[in-house]
């Protein structure tokens, strides 16, 4: 086969990669190695900055969220025995949206449907080639089990942690940058409403707790629990009763609705990039160059805003074999990139317990300045709200 864009991964950053390009005349391929109704179903971040919002609604994929979205103007940091709302649209004129990534997937798979793009999924061992000449090519074995070849002019890495195209780049043609965190979540989805109308990051002596939710009637809520931790340690109860205590269910009156639980898992905390972004005609975007723990609800965004940039980068490329734009992608991406870390692992630093006195005192410090601040609330209301895509 021959296409313009070889595209590794059909999460959110290669499905609307392959959207933007086709927006812009520009053909593509996706190789995903897992199945359609496997993708569809991951259950992951939940928010939107207000700029992911504007860059899909411009280009068609804002349907959904304007049915299904709900717009938040802020956050609710707390502490035991004090809860504190930030309203982002008062401190820097830009909201968030709650749309979780299932949707999102949902709308691309949707969009890529009805306009009849080629998506490969159950793919297997996919591989890259001959990255460093004008002719890379991407092969694969497709869901029949039948050999099959892309040539292209470009190959887009959109294929999340754990795909090839991150260790396709030599050593020492790439740094990396890494940081585990001696924690992990417990989230849970549960079939009861909400009871917050948005969501509360709560510290706690005990650990972190965060009340998020998907609808209506269905909460997202999540435990810091200690890295290795097997959920079949948690019951239903066992749950609801450390997010109660977490969570200040009582405090002013404030009451947290359990409900039935209908899916549980742990997730690790990483921080991770890899730079540069590009290696000849390979160009990362997403959790494949660059991984965040979802304290600051960034992973999603970052996504969106590389794609947003590698999207007209990669239309110069393939229409007039101008590299202009190829050529500062990595560098452009990446000061978002590392603003983003940055937060992410300081709003992760602030909340999550240590069991070390000290740094529980700094971090209660710390709440207490961010909420009592007009510049201390300001800074972080103007990250989780998101700086403009090209950032
Ligand atoms: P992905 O969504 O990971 O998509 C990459 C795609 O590439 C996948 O479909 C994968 O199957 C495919 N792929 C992998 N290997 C191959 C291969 N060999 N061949 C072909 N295809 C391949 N962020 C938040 O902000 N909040 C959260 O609560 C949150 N929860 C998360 C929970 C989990 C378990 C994970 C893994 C991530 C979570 N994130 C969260 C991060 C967020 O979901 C990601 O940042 C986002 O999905 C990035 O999109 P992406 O398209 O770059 O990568
Ligand atoms: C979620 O709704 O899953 C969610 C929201 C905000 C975060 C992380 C996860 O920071």
């Amino acid at each position: 086969m021959r296409t313009d864009v070889a595209i590794i991964g059909a999460g959110p950053a290669g499905l609307l990669l392959a959207h933007l390009l086709a927006q812009d005349g520009i053909e593509s391929i996706v190789v995903e190695a897992r199945t359609k109704e496997y993708v569809a179903a991951r259950i992951r971040a939940g928010i939107l900055e207000s700029s992911s919002v504007d860059l899909l609604r411009s280009v068609g994929l804002g349907a959904g969220i304007d049915t299904g979205g709900d717009e938040h103007r802020g956050i609710y940091l707390q502490w035991p025995s004090e809860r504190h709302h930030l309203d982002f649209v008062d401190l820097v004129g830009r909201s968030v949206w709650l749309y979780g990534q299932t949707q999102v997937q949902a709308d691309l798979v949707a969009a890529s449907e009805v306009a009849g793009r080629p998506v490969y999924y159950a793919a297997a061992d996919a591989a890259l080639h001959d990255l460093e000449t004008e002719h890379p090519y991407v092969t694969f074995t497709d869901a029949d089990g039948t050999p099959q070849r892309i040539d292209a002019v470009a190959v887009a890495g959109c294929d999340g942690s754990f795909g090839p195209s991150r260790a396709a780049m030599p050593d020492g043609k790439r740094d990396t940058w890494e940081r585990i965190y001696p924690y992990s979540w417990l989230g849970i989805l549960a079939d009861v409403a909400p009871s917050t109308n948005e969501i509360i990051y709560a510290w706690h002596p005990e650990g972190f707790a965060m009340h998020s939710m998907r609808s209506a009637t269905v909460s997202r809520l999540y435990l810091q629990v200690p890295n290795g931790t097997d959920v079949a340690d948690w019951s239903d109860d066992r749950i609801w009763t450390a997010l109660a205590t977490r969570l200040g269910h009582g405090q002013d009156g404030w009451q947290l609705t359990s409900g039935p639980i209908t899916d549980k898992s742990v997730l690790p905390m990483r921080s991770f990039v890899q730079s540069p972004m590009a290696y000849g005609r390979l160009f990362l975007a997403g959790d494949a160059a660059h991984t965040v723990p979802p304290t600051g609800a960034k992973g999603l965004n970052l996504a969106i805003a590389d794609v947003a940039l590698l999207a007209p980068a990669l239309g110069r490329l393939v229409r007039k074999n101008d590299t202009t734009l190829t050529d500062v992608y990595s560098d452009t991406a990446l000061r978002r990139v590392w603003r983003c870390e940055h937060f992410s692992w300081w709003m992760t630093s602030m909340l999550h317990t240590s069991g070390d006195p000290f740094d529980a005192q700094l971090q209660l410090s710390q709440l207490r300045w961010v909420t009592s601040s007009a510049a201390g609330a300001a800074g972080l209301a103007e990250n989780y709200a998101g700086l403009p895509i090209g950032f």
